[in-house]
C-alpha cells in the first residue's frame, strides 16, 4: 500500500456502485478512512462486499444526498465515527433521461436539480464549517461533459452539471483562504449503469481513444485531488474524456 492518503477522513456520496465506488476503492487502498454513502443501502452492502475494507477504515451510511436532514446526519455520523472530515466527493448523481425540452415534465427537471445540484449545495454547506475548523479541505465535486458541451435530451441533467461547475468556482474563491481546494472533474462516458441505462452509442463516436472510460480513470484523479499533492489547485474543472473533447 503506497498509503498517499494516510490521515485523510473521506466522504464519498454515491459510493454503491460505478464511479463512487471505484473512488472509495481507490482512496481505501490508500489509506483513508472511508464513510460510503448511498441511497440504496443494498448497493452499499453489496460494494462492501466486494471491497472487503479493514472495519476501523470505513462506515457506511444510508442517505439521500438531496435530502438537507439527511446530509446533516451525514455528516455528523462521519465526524462522529472518524473525529473530522478532510475530503468531501460530491458524486451521487442520476443520469440523462432522455426527453427533450417539450416532453420533460416539471417534477422532473426539479428532480434532477434537486438530486445533481442542490445535493453538492447540501453536503459543501454541511462539511465546509469543519474544514474552517481544520484549516485545511479538498472537496471533489463530479460534474459532466455534459455539463461543459451540453448534450440533447439532458437539459435538466446538463444544467444541473452546469451548475456544479459554478458552484464549485464560487465555493473555491470563498474558502481558498481557509486552504479549502474545490475542484471538479467532467468525466465524458464511463462505462457505468448510468450510461448503460442511458445508452452508450451516441457518446461512444466521440471518444478518441480505442476504448471507452473505466470508474477507476476517474479515481485516480480523485486520489490526486484528495491528497496534499494538489492542495494549490483550486476552482478547476478537469475533464477525463478519451479526447472526446479538448
Ligand atoms: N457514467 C458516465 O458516463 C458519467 C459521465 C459523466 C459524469 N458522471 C457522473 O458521475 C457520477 C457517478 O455516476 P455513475 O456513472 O457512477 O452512476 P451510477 O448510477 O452507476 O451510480 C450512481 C450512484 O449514486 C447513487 N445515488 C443516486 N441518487 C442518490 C441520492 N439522492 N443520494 C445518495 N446516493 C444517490 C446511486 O444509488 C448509485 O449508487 C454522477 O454524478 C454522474 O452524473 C457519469
Amino acid at each position: 500500500m503506497t498509503a498517499r492518503l494516510a490521515n485523510k477522513r473521506a466522504i464519498v456520496t454515491g459510493a454503491g456502485r460505478g464511479i463512487g465506488r471505484a473512488i472509495a476503492a481507490a482512496f481505501l487502498r490508500e489509506g483513508a478512512r472511508v464513510v460510503l454513502n448511498d441511497i440504496n443501502a443494498s448497493l452499499l452492502e453489496e460494494a462492501v462486499a466486494a471491497l472487503d475494507p479493514d472495519p476501523q477504515q470505513y462506515r457506511t451510511v444510508t442517505a439521500d444526498v438531496s435530502d438537507p436532514v439527511a446530509v446533516r446526519e451525514l455528516v455528523a455520523q462521519a465526524r462522529e465515527a472518524f473525529g473530522g472530515v478532510d475530503v468531501l466527493v460530491n458524486n451521487a448523481g442520476i443520469g440523462g433521461i432522455g426527453k427533450t425540452l417539450l416532453e420533460l415534465s416539471l417534477d422532473e427537471w426539479h428532480r434532477m436539480i434537486e438530486v445533481d445540484l442542490t445535493s453538492v449545495f447540501l453536503c459543501c454547506q454541511a462539511v465546509v464549517p469543519l474544514m474552517i475548523e481544520q484549516g485545511r479541505g479538498s472537496i471533489i465535486n463530479i460534474s459532466s461533459i455534459t455539463g461543459v458541451e451540453g448534450t440533447a435530451g439532458s437539459i435538466p441533467y446538463a444544467a444541473a452539471k452546469a451548475g456544479v461547475i459554478g458552484l464549485t468556482k464560487s465555493l473555491a474563491k470563498e474558502v481558498a483562504q481557509h486552504r479549502i481546494n474545490v475542484n471538479a472533474i467532467a468525466p465524458g462516458l464511463i462505462d457505468t449503469e448510468m450510461s448503460r441505462a442511458r445508452g452508450q452509442e451516441q457518446s461512444r463516436k466521440a471518444v478518441l481513444w480505442p476504448r471507452i472510460g473505466q470508474p477507476e480513470d476517474i479515481a485516480w484523479l480523485a486520489v490526486y485531488l484528495a491528497s496534499d499533492e494538489s492542495e494549490f489547485m483550486t476552482g478547476q474543472v478537469l475533464g477525463i474524456n478519451g479526447g472526446a473533447r479538448m
